[in-house]
């Protein structure tokens, strides 16, 4: 049984490894996770984890392997040190975390501290996988070649790094769980979303997200715009802008989006931040020497329309500055209204999943993804070069 990759076929599934090795029981099993977690600190001064979505997300694949006898030893990235050693970076909360959720497993050192990770290097790819890279955490001291490997890191999958694209030409290898989810749930959404399809877009840059709203201009049946791009939008529609984000080169760009066949909803009043530092509710246009830094409350209403009317909601992006307690009302408002909606609600990671976990409404989402580059670029592509190496793998 295997599962669709999106556009590109289908992945082996653990069930599939399971079979090819003729069985878990003591097998030596490496599982490429996404343990790129927000660290902050602590009351005691010592690094804590902010958020563990990732980190939870990946239990059921490591439970699933070591209910089976496999001997599991986990990998990732954490922050972009610069190929060498940098305490800063370590994982050892991470695997403080996991010792605690998942015991047995163990976990390697931050790969980022070898250079040859990020600059997929077959040498490195080939110490890994022959157990040659230590394991600095739980007890996985052994050094000996692995039997498989698993990637459950969705969210680095867009990237063709050693870890993610080397071991499947090394090894059998499978998709873990929250991986196939991932591309269940985002690939899907080009193909099977449930109509009305809402796409609501936001974040600082329409530069940044270019990409992904061209894609989902021709698959979507309305796209909500919010965040810091939206002024740009705004500008493309003749309104004033004032000091607000807004990237003049891509100002054509938007007049085309919005001239295309796609509906587009854009903001209709804003909650800016004028000269003075007050805080002042205005329409479209804004004038010189304010702000805008969030949608103002029509704008939430109006935005809560079309969310109650969607199917399938897919979000990206705050709707404003939410860190701010004063620019938060507009990202609360979508969150709430993504989680009041009897629509299939995807939140597409990063700030957005921070979003829903601050405001307490995670749990009303059907689906929060794990991975943010990684989530846009595979509505985008259709494909990751993490999925593409699963594919292609020929142990299969
Ligand atoms: C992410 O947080 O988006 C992933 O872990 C990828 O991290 P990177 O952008 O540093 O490659």
């Amino acid at each position: 049984m295997s599962r669709q990759a999106s556009d590109g076929g289908a992945l082996p599934t653990l069930e599939d490894l399971e079979q090819q090795l003729g069985g878990l029981d003591r097998r030596r099993i490496l599982v490429r996770c996404d343990f790129n977690v927000p660290l902050r600190e602590g009351p005691d001064g010592r690094c804590e984890i902010a958020d563990d979505l990732r980190i939870r997300a990946a239990l059921p694949t490591l439970s699933w392997l070591a209910e089976r006898g496999a001997a599991v030893t986990a990998c990732s990235h954490l922050g972009r040190p610069a190929g060498t050693p940098d305490e800063r970076f370590s994982l050892a909360p991470v695997a403080e975390r996991l010792a605690a959720s998942a015991p047995g497993v163990a976990l390697v050192e931050n790969l980022r501290f070898h250079a040859g990770e990020t600059a997929n290097d077959a040498v490195f790819a080939d110490a890994l996988v022959a157990g040659e890279i230590v394991v600095r955490f739980g007890n996985g001291s052994q050094r000996a070649p692995f039997d498989g490997y698993v990637n459950d890191a969705f969210g680095a999958s867009h990237r063709a790094h050693a870890s993610i694209v080397g071991p499947p030409r090394r090894l059998p290898s499978a998709a873990g769980r929250l991986l196939a989810r991932e591309v269940d749930v985002l690939g899907g959404l080009r193909t099977d979303a449930r109509r009305p399809f809402v796409a609501v877009l936001g974040g600082a840059k329409i530069s940044d997200k270019l990409g992904v709203v061209e894609a989902l201009t021709g698959v979507v049946d309305t796209l909500v715009i919010g965040g810091g791009m939206c002024f740009t939008f705004l500008a493309a529609k003749g309104h004033q802008v004032g000091d607000s984000l807004c990237e003049p080169d891509f100002i054509e760009t938007c007049e085309r989006l919005l001239e295309g066949g796609t509906r587009i909803v854009l903001p209709s009043d804003i909650t800016a931040l004028d000269a003075g530092g007050t805080v002042r509710q205005m329409g479209r246009s804004i004038p010189d020497g304010c702000r805008g830094l969030d949608i103002g409350p029509g704008s939430a209403a109006e935005f809560d329309d079309v969310i109650a009317d969607a199917r399938t909601v897919f979000w990206n992006g705050p709707m404003g500055l939410f860190e701010d307690e004063r620019f938060a009302a507009g990202t609360r408002a979508v969150a709430q209204s993504m989680a009041d909606s009897r629509a299939f609600a995807v939140v597409g990671g990063g700030d957005s999943a921070a979003a829903v976990a601050q405001f307490g409404l995670a749990p009303y989402m059907d689906h929060i993804s794990t991975g943010g580059g990684a989530g846009l670029e595979l509505i985008e592509h259709g494909d990751l070069p993490g999925l593409a190496a699963l594919r292609d793998s020929p142990q299969r």
